[in-house]
């Protein structure tokens, strides 16, 4: 099977959105500092993107985790991969995604952070996919909800290929 990808959201609109959610989040958080979580590899581009474009001080640490179950379904049981290098303990942290599906991944993610006692604790995400939702999970920043869709770049992967597109594309499976 060969694919094809389609542009979806244009990389102008993706980077003007990021620039809408950065200054809410700056905002939000005036008088304070967040601490970012980048859940890698997928929400690096994202990351960097929203970062440069929040006005209030910001730290930044990195995790990298792996959903047991097989590729295209998430048990919900996350393997921590790579934790992070400091503590959460009395920090406003912000967790960074690319991409919400069934919400298993980070329902389980957010429970293991909550009780290292950040002050506070939010996602935010650059894309949602709310109709395959199958665990309840609050994000609390969205940049764009989109269809029930496989989409990749801009981060997002298929089997590891594509993260560097700079817009978000509809992969698209044809038959040779
Ligand atoms: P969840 O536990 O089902 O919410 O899994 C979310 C994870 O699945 C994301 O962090 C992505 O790594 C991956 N994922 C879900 N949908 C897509 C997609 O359309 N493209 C690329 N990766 C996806
Ligand atoms: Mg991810």
């Amino acid at each position: 099977m060969k694919e094809k990808v389609r542009i979806f959201l244009p990389e102008e609109k993706v980077n003007a959105r990021i620039a809408e959610i950065a200054k809410q989040i700056s905002a939000d958080y005036a008088g304070k500092e967040v601490h970012l979580i980048c859940v890698l590899k997928g929400s690096v581009f994202f990351m960097c993107e929203l970062a440069k474009r929040i006005t209030v001080p910001v730290t930044m640490d990195f995790m990298s985790v792996s959903s047991y179950g097989n590729d295209t379904k998430s048990s919900g049981v996350v393997k921590i991969i790579k934790d992070l290098d400091e503590p959460l303990e009395g920090k406003d942290v912000l967790v960074i995604e690319d991409i919400v599906d069934s919400g298993r991944t980070l329902s389980y993610l957010l429970d293991i952070l909550s009780h290292r006692n950040p002050k506070s604790l939010r996602l935010c995400t650059l894309l949602d996919k709310p109709e395959r939702r199958v665990t309840q999970v609050s994000v609390d920043y969205t940049c764009f909800n989109i269809p029930d869709e496989f989409v990749v770049g801009y981060g997002l992967d298929y089997a590891q290929k594509y993260r560097n597109l700079p817009f978000v594309g509809i992969v698209e499976f044809e038959n040779e």
